[in-house]
This record gives C-alpha cells, sequence and structure tokens, in this order.
C-alpha cells in the first residue's frame, strides 16, 4: 500500500502543481510538478532549504499564487477544487477551511487594533455573531495557554513578545475551526527557547479541533517532532517522502541524508557537515537532477532528465540510485 492512500477525500491534495513566473523572469518553473497530500485529522511536514518552493506550495493551498505565473495542476482543499474557485469561493474557503500561520506573527496584526478586537474581528468574519464573538475572546487565549487573558485583550500589538503574539495568532486561526492549516515556518522567528513551547502549543490546539496540519520548515527535527509523515523539497520538486521514523532512519535522497548530516546532534562521533555547495536559484537550470551539481554521489545516469518520484522501499524518492543509499 502507498503511504498517501488514505480517505476518498483529503484535507489537502496537491496534484502535479505547476507554477511558471510571468514569462522571461526565470530559468526554470517554481514549483515543477509537486505531488503532496495531507489526509483529514494528520500533520505532515514540508521540509527543504530557504527557496526550494515551500511557501509558494502552501499559499497555493490558499489560492494565493505568484502574480501573472503560469499554473497548472490540481489543488483541492477538501474536495473543493482551489485553482478554479472565484474570489468569493476563496473567500468563503479562506474564512471557513484553511488558516495561515506565517513566520512573523507581526505581519498579520494591525499595530493599532487591541487584541480584543483583532480576535473579535476574525470570528466574525468565520460568521459568529459578534456578543458570541466577545465572549469567546478569553477562552481562546486560555486555550493558548494564556494565564491571564483579561489583560492581554486589551494590550496593542507591540506590548507583546513575538511568543505571545504568536500564541494568539494560533488561537485565531484554529478559531473558526478550519479542516486544514497551513502553518509556514511559524517558529522562526521566535528564539529558541519560546520555538519549543510555541511548537507544542500548536500541536496540542491542531489536535483538540481534529484540524489536518501542513508544516512547513527548514528544520528537519522540528518538523520531526510533530509530523507523521515528511515531504522534502528541492528546487521546485519533491525529491522524498517517508513517514517521519522511516526518513530518519533510511533517508533515500542524498539531499535528504545532507540536510540530516547538516544538524547538529548530541550523538557520540556525529559530525556536523553543511550541505555542501549552493540551492539553485530561479535563474540556474539542470538538465538532470537538480541536486546533481551538490551531490557526492552524481554520475552521468543523474543528468539525463529530471529523476521522477518513485516507491524504493518505504520511500517515495526521485534519486536513480536510491536504492544504494539505504543506511544511513
Ligand atoms: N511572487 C513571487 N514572485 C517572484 N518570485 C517568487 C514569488 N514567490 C516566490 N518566488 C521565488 O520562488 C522561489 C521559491 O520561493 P518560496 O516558496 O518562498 O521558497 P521557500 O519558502 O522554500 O523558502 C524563490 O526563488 C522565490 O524567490
Ligand atoms: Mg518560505
Amino acid at each position: 500500500m502507498s503511504i498517501t492512500e488514505a480517505s476518498p477525500v483529503e484535507a489537502l491534495s496537491i496534484q502535479n502543481l505547476r507554477i511558471e513566473l510571468a514569462s522571461g523572469r526565470a530559468a526554470r518553473p517554481v514549483l515543477a510538478g509537486v505531488d503532496l497530500v495531507v489526509h483529514k485529522g494528520e500533520t505532515v511536514g514540508l521540509v527543504g532549504e530557504s527557496g526550494s518552493g515551500k511557501s509558494v506550495t502552501s499559499r497555493a493551498a490558499l489560492g494565493m499564487l505568484p502574480d501573472g505565473a503560469k499554473v497548472t495542476g490540481q489543488v483541492l482543499v477538501d474536495g473543493q477544487d482551489i485553482l478554479a474557485a472565484d474570489k468569493k469561493q476563496l473567500r468563503q474557503i479562506r474564512s471557513h477551511q484553511v488558516a495561515m500561520i506565517y513566520q512573523d506573527p507581526r505581519s498579520g496584526v494591525n499595530p493599532v487594533r487591541r487584541v480584543r478586537q483583532f480576535l473579535v474581528e476574525g470570528l466574525v468574519a468565520s460568521g459568529t455573531d459578534k456578543k458570541t464573538a466577545l465572549a469567546r475572546c478569553a477562552s481562546l487565549l486560555e486555550s493558548v495557554g494564556i494565564r491571564d487573558p483579561a489583560t492581554v485583550l486589551e494590550q496593542y500589538p507591540h506590548q507583546l513578545s513575538g511568543g505571545m503574539l504568536q500564541r494568539i495568532m494560533i488561537a485565531a486561526a484554529l478559531s473558526s475551526e478550519p479542516s486544514l492549516l497551513l502553518a509556514d515556518e511559524p517558529t522562526t522567528a521566535l528564539d529558541v527557547t519560546t520555538q519549543a513551547e510555541v511548537v507544542s502549543i500548536l500541536d496540542r490546539r491542531r489536535a483538540d479541533t481534529n484540524a489536518a496540519m501542513l508544516f512547513v520548515t527548514h528544520d528537519l527535527d522540528l518538523a520531526a517532532a510533530i509530523c507523521e509523515r515528511i515531504y522534502v523539497m528541492y528546487a521546485g520538486r519533491v525529491v522524498e517522502h517517508q513517514r517521519t521514523a522511516d526518513l530518519f532512519a533510511a533517508p533515500r535522497h542524498p539531499y535528504t541524508r545532507a540536510l540530516l548530516a547538516s544538524t547538529p546532534r548530541i550523538e557520540p562521533g556525529h559530525a556536523v557537515e553543511a550541505v555542501p555547495g549552493r540551492a539553485l536559484s530561479l535563474d540556474e537550470s539542470t538538465p538532470g537532477c537538480s541536486f546533481a551539481p551538490r551531490c557526492a554521489h552524481a554520475d552521468e545516469l543523474c543528468t539525463g532528465g529530471p529523476p521522477p518520484l518513485r516507491q524504493v522501499g518505504a520511500a517515495d524518492v526521485a534519486c536513480v540510485r536510491a536504492e544504494e543509499m539505504s543506511v544511513r
């Protein structure tokens, strides 16, 4: 059985998504045929270096696409076709079914609105009447571990720390009980001690509301802490996809192996090695595997067209030499 086989209606189903920027601006597509599925109630990671296409992929689930881009493929949220939706349908989907949490919580708030107004506006937009919304604010803050909601509700964003604001964003995002939550580097802007706290609150609230989550991060270990499966992206393609434990035990793609080796670990004998070279920019394209120029295992097999994603052992992997890469 394929590891993505499941319910007939997925929380998120992306099939063969290809996004090319408006003509002449890039040498390769931003996304070159991405397939990704998040089952209902499941947490899935999307991992890769900066510029690999993670944010473009997650924003596509909200119907937010780069201006003038040529887009083909399919994006379904709860079975609804996002790429075919009109503005009104998209508004409806964004206020009821899908919520996004961004890296910088300050970008999502109006600096001159108190926390109470921010929460009430969100609740009203998703169909709650104002009186009920006002009554729910305090319990929303309590649900994300804020101990003194009465005080915090009267505060302005600049009076709150990044971690506190991100908790408020999590509370707001889940207040409409969306079936899908998109979290794009939600803790990257926070300091390390706050990061773990915010991730655990996010994971707990997601479980409470039974939402599915696409968790976007450049940090494999962070994804491993809460994700059941992980997709690894490189230069606009998914290059590997496995259940989390399998990915760590037997990474098949040389890029995944390099990412794992570049993570500091408290293990005897573990030497940290940066991924060699640099990521392919949008102005560069390669005839074969896009990772080949950085790959220690590349040979002539790797230049004959981009390797398709195929099943090898427990993995979906896009590498012609994947069979040889079974042991870490
Ligand atoms: N609206 C846009 N216009 C032009 N280029 C874009 C746009 N959005 C993303 N890109 C480019 O697409 C590539 C992938 O971006 P992104 O998805 O943000 O990467 P990631 O989130 O993995 O760091 C990057 O090279 C980025 O500069
Ligand atoms: Mg990003």
